[in-house]
């Protein structure tokens, strides 16, 4: 991996120093939903009937191994984390799985060598999101699908409110009393408040050379899947 920008480095820096409590307070904090989020990729995932299938910003490995599932043969997962990656590797049933450090945005990765490239709440982490989509659809094959998951604003005022609440107070609270690091966990709502709105999005994937792009709510607007193919 190249030389990392200030910002690059510093998220990479946070990722490494919650690594070792990341699924307990994913699971918690979500109350659980994330594994559902995930089931939901897979199933996409499968319908793709891919052989190979590539995870960015795979983070301890916990979208690579439900990938499993796709049918897929070859299954590689990138990070720039390396701490995050050690919970990866050293998960039982990550056997199999190839696991590499990299940033997302410069993939080490021939062109059109993928069949499904997936990415579940990374993309928001991203410093260049525009170099990161084209680069997902570079290691993409011809008519390849992308499915990013990420987090979302409901559209619903009460949910939205609720949602910011929990965010904004409790998401940090919890989370610092947990990791011990507050910073990381202020930064979760940042991101997500940044992250631009369901149609927005689907419009930077298009622009970044896709093509049918979808885009689903997912619990009321709690998180987002979009999915689109290289045209
Ligand atoms: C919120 S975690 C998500 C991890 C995992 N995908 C999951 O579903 O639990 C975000 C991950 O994105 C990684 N990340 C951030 N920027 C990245 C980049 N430019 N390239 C690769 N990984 C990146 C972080 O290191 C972190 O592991």
């Amino acid at each position: 991996m190249g030389s990392k920008s200030p910002k690059k480095e510093q998220v990479a820096e946070m990722f490494d120093s919650i690594s070792g409590q990341y699924d307990l307070l994913n699971h918690v904090l979500s109350l659980g939903v994330d594994r559902w989020w995930r089931r939901i990729m897979v199933q996409r995932a499968r319908r793709c009937r891919p052989q190979s299938v590539l995870d960015v910003a795979t983070g301890t490995g916990d979208s690579a191994i439900a990938l499993k599932k796709s049918g897929a043969t070859r299954i590689v997962g990138v990070d720039i984390s390396a701490q995050m990656l050690k919970v990866a590797k050293a998960k039982p049933n990550a056997a199999g799985i190839e696991f590499v450090k990299a940033d997302g945005e410069q993939l080490p990765f021939e062109d059109c060598c993928f069949d499904v490239v997936t990415i579940a709440f990374g993309i928001r982490n991203f410093e260049q999101r525009r170099q990161g989509l084209q680069e997902m659809r570079r290691v993409l094959k011809q008519n390849g699908t992308l499915i990013v998951l990420e987090l979302s604003m409901p559209a619903n005022k009460i949910l939205r409110g609720i949602y910011k609440l929990y965010f904004l107070r409790i998401v940090p609270l919890m989370g610092g009393l947990i990791s011990h690091n507050s910073y990381a966990y202020r930064y979760l709502p940042h991101s997500v408040d940044e992250f631009p709105p369901r149609k927005a999005f689907a419009g930077e994937v298009r622009e970044a050379g896709f093509e049918k792009v979808k885009a689903a709510a997912l619990s009321g607007g709690l998180a987002t899947i979009y999915e689109a193919r290289k045209k």
